[in-house]
């Protein structure tokens, strides 16, 4: 399909990220270009491992993967096991992937693929945005070079989920935010809490996908990164934080953005938060039509919509 959207997806890979993955796999309206991994929710080496186990789940065993930053720019690296189990994976039980990583390392490929095929590819960051930030440093020219930027990171008007202030992953790297913020991309829309708080799987859907049905592997796997979440913390509800950035890299109608300029505490308290500060380039997502982003999630990876036929 030549009207494919061309994507590099930046990733921490664990619970949501894998099912972004599995958006971005499944989904006719993509192709993923390539895969770069972050330190953020686990370290960068169990990122990686686990990008490579999920692609391999996918059957996309073939998407490139390279390893990126190690460590937030400033900051010592915090993550997120508590809520995504020790392995990063919310106890899913995938085969290891023993595949070959990419030579260069995560944004030494986002250069070399950005100058590959000029004003061609989206980058969609998915986890802190060190590799990102790093990236634009040796390459000053990376606005002129990527097509479109989607950030899944930010509490704009909303509270944080890691502090009062502050979303996780800006939060861990807040430096590297800023710069990336500042920056200006031809199009840079920026996915916070404000619209993937509302935009939820429920514990009927990992029944569904727990349940051995005849699904497709993009939707099992929503059983398997889900076992933590559903079974050992309980939740009734599932956010899909970073497939929803995904889907707006694609379908930019799903939410209502503002353009504002966009500031990032580094320090303190209020380290993390993320500030609107008047008109700006940044697209801002504010509002969001959740149920069809849901059933777009659904329809995509092959989880039952309950739809009437
Ligand atoms: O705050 C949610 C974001 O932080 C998601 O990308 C999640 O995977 C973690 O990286
Ligand atoms: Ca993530």
């Amino acid at each position: 399909m030549s009207n494919r959207t061309s994507l590099i997806l930046d990733v921490d890979t664990s619970t949501d990220d894998a099912l972004a993955l599995a958006y971005a796999v499944a989904s006719p309206a993509i192709d993923l270009v390539a895969v770069t991994t972050v330190a953020g929710n686990v370290d960068v080496l169990k990122a990686t491992a686990n990008t490579l186990a999920v692609l391999e789940w996918l059957g996309a065993g073939s998407v490139p993967v390279h390893r990126g930053a190690s460590r937030p720019l400033v900051q010592p690296h915090v993550d997120a096991a508590y809520f995504h189990d020790v392995g990063g994976l919310g106890g899913a039980r995938l085969p290891i992937s023993n595949r070959e990583i990419g030579q260069d390392r995560g944004p030494a490929a986002i250069v070399r693929l950005a100058r590959a095929r000029p004003g061609e590819l989206t980058l969609v960051a998915l986890g802190p945005l060190t590799n990102l930030a790093i990236a634009l440093n040796v390459e000053p020219r990376l606005p002129e070079l990527l097509k479109s930027v989607v950030v899944m990171g930010g509490a704009f008007t909303v509270p944080g989920n890691m502090t009062p202030a502050a979303e996780f992953n800006i939060l861990v790297d807040p430096e590297a935010a800023d710069q990336v913020f500042a920056t200006p991309f031809p199009s840079l829309t920026a996915v916070g809490l404000d619209v993937t708080n509302h935009v939820a799987l429920s514990r009927k859907d990992w029944d569904a996908a727990s349940g051995g049905e005849d699904l497709a592997q993009s939707a099992l796997l929503l059983g398997e990164v889900g076992r933590f979440a559903f079974l050992t913390l309980a939740v009734e509800q599932f956010a899909l934080n970073d497939p929803l950035a995904v889907a707006v890299a694609i379908d930019p109608t799903l939410v209502r953005h503002q353009r504002s300029e966009v500031a990032v505490e580094a320090s303190g308290p209020e380290r993390g938060r993320t500030r609107l500060i008047g008109p700006g380039q940044v697209k801002v997502a504010i509002e969001v039509d959740p149920e069809r982003a849901v059933m777009d999630f659904k329809r995509t990876v092959g989880l039952p919509t309950g739809a009437k036929i």
